[in-house]
Parts: C-alpha cells; sequence; structure tokens
C-alpha cells in the first residue's frame, strides 16, 4: 500500500512546484509590468466621478486633447509609442481601434459602433491584458481617473484622423 501513497504524493509534488514557477513566472511578469498613473493636472474637465460612463463624454472637447497626450505620454507610450503615433512599438497601435467605425457612414450605425469601442475601451483599460496568466498590459482601473482614461482616448483618435497610420491605410 505504501507504493499506493507515493504515487499519490508524487504527481501532487510535481503540480505543486509546477504552481510555484508559475507563481514566480507571473510575479516577475507583474513586477516590471505595472500600471503608473501619470501625473497631470486634469481639473480643466468637467468631473465625471466614480461612476463609469459608457460612452466617452470628451470626445471633440479641445481641453481633452493635451491633457489626453500627456497622460498617455507618461503612461502609456512605453509600449504602445510616443504620441500614439507609431506603429512601431511593441504594443498595438491604438490608432487603429476606431478604424472600423471610421468607415461608417450611417449615422445612427456609427454612434453605435463608437460606443462598442468606447466600452471595450473602458473594460481593457481598467481590467488591462492579462492572458492566461501573464501580464500583457496591466489593469490601470485602480490607479488612472476615469477622466484621463477618456481625455487618452479622444487624443488617440485625434492622432489617428492626423497622423498617418501605414502609408495607403486607414484615414
Ligand atoms: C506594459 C506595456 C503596456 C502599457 C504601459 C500599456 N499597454 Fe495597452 N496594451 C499592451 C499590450 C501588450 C496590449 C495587447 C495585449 C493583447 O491583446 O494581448 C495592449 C492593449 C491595449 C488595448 C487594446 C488594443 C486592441 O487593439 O485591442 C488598449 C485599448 C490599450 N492597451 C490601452 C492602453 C492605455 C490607454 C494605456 C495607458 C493608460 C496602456 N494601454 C498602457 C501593453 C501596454
Amino acid at each position: 500500500m505504501s507504493g499506493g501513497g507515493r504515487a499519490v504524493i508524487v504527481p501532487s509534488f510535481k503540480s505543486l512546484s509546477i504552481g510555484a514557477w508559475c507563481m514566480l513566472l507571473a510575479a516577475s511578469v507583474a513586477a516590471t509590468e505595472v500600471a503608473t498613473p501619470p501625473a497631470v493636472d486634469y481639473s480643466a474637465l468637467p468631473p465625471l466621478g466614480h461612476l463609469w460612463r459608457d460612452t466617452n463624454p470628451y470626445r471633440n472637447l479641445p481641453e481633452a486633447l493635451p491633457i489626453g497626450r500627456s497622460a498617455f505620454n507618461q503612461s502609456c507610450a512605453r509600449c504602445h509609442g510616443a504620441d500614439a503615433a507609431t506603429n512601431a512599438a511593441p504594443a498595438p497601435d491604438l490608432r487603429n481601434l476606431d478604424r472600423g467605425c471610421r468607415r461608417i457612414a450611417d449615422t445612427a450605425l456609427k454612434a453605435r459602433c463608437m460606443a462598442d469601442n468606447d466600452a471595450y475601451f473602458a473594460k481593457t483599460v481598467r481590467d488591462g491584458k492579462i492572458i492566461i496568466g501573464v501580464v500583457h498590459m496591466p489593469p490601470w482601473g485602480e490607479v488612472l481617473a476615469q477622466e484621463l482614461a477618456w481625455a487618452i482616448q479622444a487624443f488617440i483618435e485625434v492622432q489617428a484622423r492626423t497622423t498617418p497610420i501605414r502609408p495607403g491605410v486607414g484615414k
């Protein structure tokens, strides 16, 4: 019967050590992927409180742009590229996020597309991108005021329209 005992102990020891490795790996990844909040004065923006909006309240608000740019360059640029104006950064070029919506001519349909896009942006920024325990992007929900998240998105959308994404692609 002692053989049966060993048969139970050995696999559980193995899975423990795999678990320990995963924790070590996750800890080392998480240590490098820390969500560092930007130091930006956003008092010029209408305050939004703690309840997250469904859609971006700052789209087309000129005051949001310099605030969004500063916050983006402090917190997002190291992965997504300076000024959200390159497709050569390690993380996705965020100017592509609303590309599909930009092409829709019908106003009502376009508004729905943008609303979906806003929900995806807010959820992704708040929750981060953690895939099978690996932190591709840390969650920002605890450190980034929603005012700054929406200002960042407003800035990215202007960059999408004013900086070339790739020759001949997007507009
Ligand atoms: C540590 C690097 C890093 C930082 C810093 C970072 N991101 Fe990301 N982000 C990523 C990576 C990597 C992905 C792609 C993850 C995936 O899909 O696997 C991503 C994806 C995204 C996406 C989804 C893109 C898509 O095409 O689906 C959004 C939106 C986003 N990031 C916004 C932001 C914002 C806003 C900031 C700053 C507040 C930020 N990120 C900071 C690494 C980062």
